[in-house]
């Protein structure tokens, strides 16, 4: 009965969106460039394969000849040798299966490996448009089920049909040759099981679908609720009952499907059990009945008994292989949708390095649009397409002009929402402009490669993120293998590095979402302590938005100062003493610059300049005598 359970796992894969399902000679190419470094191996299987089956109709062959010849002639002799052939041929069988296994094991994990790292690989370049428009649960649920899914195309369909023709196939040659008219009779009763047996699969296929969307359901309310910010969330509205109110009815669904999956699981086995015994019946009685008329030798009754058994597992099996390989191959062309998403932002053939770069930096009538969904498999979006999807993209930028010089400092201001985040994410090429021109030293950003641009620009975003790991680990990202000393050096320049000499374990303090928490202030500085490190010919800064205390803007300010001398930057600046410090402000407003010049000349022209600036002069001043 043992692979009993391989039938019925197969039976309940999830098989959506089988119906009707063809496999291109495409697919069929690709899958097999896959398999192709595992050649030897499968070759390897299926001749393991073969011996283990050849093994296996051993045993009863023996049994026989232990009831007709050596019992029969009263040989004990002859009965000692085939007990020592009963059990080599059970060790033989059992070291070829474990050969087997090792063989399958390797092609299938070994397939995993293949398909996880190109899959990782190509999805992690993927331009950061990609990211806001998949779900990340769905994308990890591709590299983690549908690869596996995948493997199942060479595992399960060389395991279950390779070796059940084979076993098949030997099994009902020697039954043949036994006694063909049992064994015909054995065969007949195997449609009483066989169409049954696919009916319950069916519906315990529909029972597992279910079942696996009820679990992610629950375990996606357990993640979003378990982070901290969830977890924030449901304590400051007071939400908890209500919570493990609705945990419950989710949890209560999984409990219910479990069990009747359960149920329909033993159904089927208990039918796969019932139709052995009854075929073994059918086969002794009237084999018993030749016996007693003397057609049949007792041996060969016997041996046919012990076939009997082995030969409905495999049957079963096959009556469901196409649905298997089908269902196979539907994994590996969901993981060959993703892997065959294309990537808008690549190297341009013959891109050249950005040497020594001066830092010059200047936006050439740049139009931008954000990106619409066609460069994301419908399968991962977020939401499936909208209504808005299909109408033009609202332009973001349009038209914008401006030249940063070598070492200057540029501050954008502007109303939120006006596309200042925007602006600046286009300089290291986190988006592609619609149309224009982003120029460093002279070059379009798009001629230069992406690894000699990213490495000229550093840049502390609006809301610095920090990894699970270590303040050294994650200063270490921007400069791998920096000297301690260094770091130190770094974290004093952005006057972070008292911060962290008095947290518990120092610099090996654990930061992060669920480490330490920074506040926003000191995380903004240890971002730009990394980016310090980086040592970039440009600066690109996203002031957070949210006011500091007078403490900490000062701390910020002069952490500022140091990082942005002999560089050039460009600051999204939310707070006057950075504003006031530039050596030109650029104001954006409906995706163009309305304004540009120094601060004296801003604020004398009375523009939109001088109500922000006495906004937020206003805003500081209370700020400052409040408290
Ligand atoms: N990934 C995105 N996809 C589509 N639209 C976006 C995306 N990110 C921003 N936008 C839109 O682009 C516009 C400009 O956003 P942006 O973040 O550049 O504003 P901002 O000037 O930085 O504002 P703030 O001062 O509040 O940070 C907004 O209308 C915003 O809704
Ligand atoms: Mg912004």
């Amino acid at each position: 009965m043992m692979s009993a359970w391989g039938v019925m796992h197969s039976m309940s894969a999830d098989r959506s969106g089988l119906a009707g399902r063809t496999i291109t000679a495409d697919t069929r190419r690709r899958v097999w460039s896959f398999a192709r470094p595992y050649r030897r191996w499968i070759v390897g299987f299926v001749a393991t394969t073969v011996a283990s089956t050849f093994l296996g109709l051993l045993p009863p062959l023996v049994i026989r000849e232990i009831f007709d010849s050596a019992i029969a002639e009263g040989d004990g002799g002859y009965l000692n040798q085939l007990f020592v052939v009963l059990l080599a041929t059970a060790a033989g069988e059992a070291l070829l299966s474990l050969l087997g296994r090792r063989l399958s094991s390797g092609i299938g994990e070994g397939l995993i490996f293949d398909l996880r790292r190109q899959l990782f690989d190509h999805v992690q370049r993927m331009p950061v448009a990609f990211f806001t428009r998949t779900q990340t649960g769905t994308l990890v649920s591709r590299l983690n089920n549908d690869v596996i899914g995948a493997q199942g195309a060479f595992t399960g369909t060389l395991g279950t049909v390779v070796s059940n023709v084979i076993t098949l196939a030997g099994t009902l040659i020697a039954m043949l040759v036994l006694e063909w008219r049992l064994t015909l009779l054995a065969v007949a009763i195997l449609p009483l099981f066989v169409l049954p047996a696919r009916r319950v699969g069916r519906g315990l296929q529909a029972i597992t679908r279910e079942g696996m969307n009820l679990n992610a359901s629950m375990n996606n309310t357990m993640t979003e609720r378990f982070n901290v910010a969830g977890a924030l969330l449901v304590k400051l509205f007071g939400r908890h009952d209500d919570e493990a109110a609705d945990f419950g009815d989710r949890a209560r669904r999984v409990r219910d499907i479990g069990i009747r999956s359960a149920m329909y699981s033993r159904v089927f086995l208990i039918a796969l059990t019932l139709v052995g015994a009854v075929g073994t019946a059918i086969v002794y009685w009237l084999g018993g009945h030749l016996a007693i008329d003397g057609a049949l030798s007792a041996g060969t009754l016997v041996a046919l008994g012990l076939y009997t058994v082995r030969i409905y597992v495999p049957l079963t099996s096959l009556s469901n292989a196409r649905v298997d390989v089908m269902s196979a191959f539907v994994s590996f062309e969901r993981v060959f949708e993703v892997l065959d998403t294309p990537n808008p932002i690549t190297d341009r053939p013959g891109a050249r390095d950005l040497r020594q770069p001066a830092g010059r930096v200047e936006f050439r009538g740049v139009r931008f649009a954000y990106p619409s969904a066609e460069s994301t498999p419908e399968s991962l979006e977020v939401a499936p397409a909208s209504a808005t999807d299909g109408a033009e993209a609202v332009e973001v930028l349009s038209g914008v002009d401006l030249q940063v010089e070598a070492g200057q400092m540029v501050a954008v201001v502007g109303p939120s929402g006006s596309g200042k985040t925007t602006l600046v994410s286009l300089v290291p090429r986190l988006y592609d402009v619609t149309e224009g021109a982003v120029l460093l030293d002279g070059a379009d950003a798009r001629d230069l490669t992406q690894a000699s641009l990213r490495a000229a620009i550093g840049t502390v975003t609006q809301d610095p993120h920090l990894f699970h790991d270590t303040v050294a680990s994650n200063l270490r990202y921007a400069r791998p293998g920096a000297a301690d000393t260094l770091l130190i050096e770094a974290c004093r320049a952005a006057r972070i590095h008292d911060v962290i000499a008095a947290l518990p374990d120092g610099y090996h303090t654990v930061v992060g979402e669920r480490g330490y928490r920074l506040s926003g202030g000191e995380k903004q500085r240890l971002a730009i302590a990394r980016m310090l490190l980086k040592d970039p010919a440009v600066v690109i800064l996203d002031e957070a938005t949210s006011h500091l205390d007078t403490e900490n803007e000062a701390l910020v300010q002069e952490a500022l100062t140091e990082a942005l001398r002999g560089r050039t930057s460009l600051v999204v600046a939310h707070r006057l003493s950075t504003i006031v410090d530039a050596d030109v402000i650029v104001v954006l407003d409906g995706g163009v610059i309305t304004e540009s010049g120094t601060h004296d000349e801003l604020r004398l022209a009375g523009g939109l300049y001088a109500e922000l600036y006495d906004g937020l002069l206003r805003a500081e001043t209370a700020q400052r005598t409040e408290p």
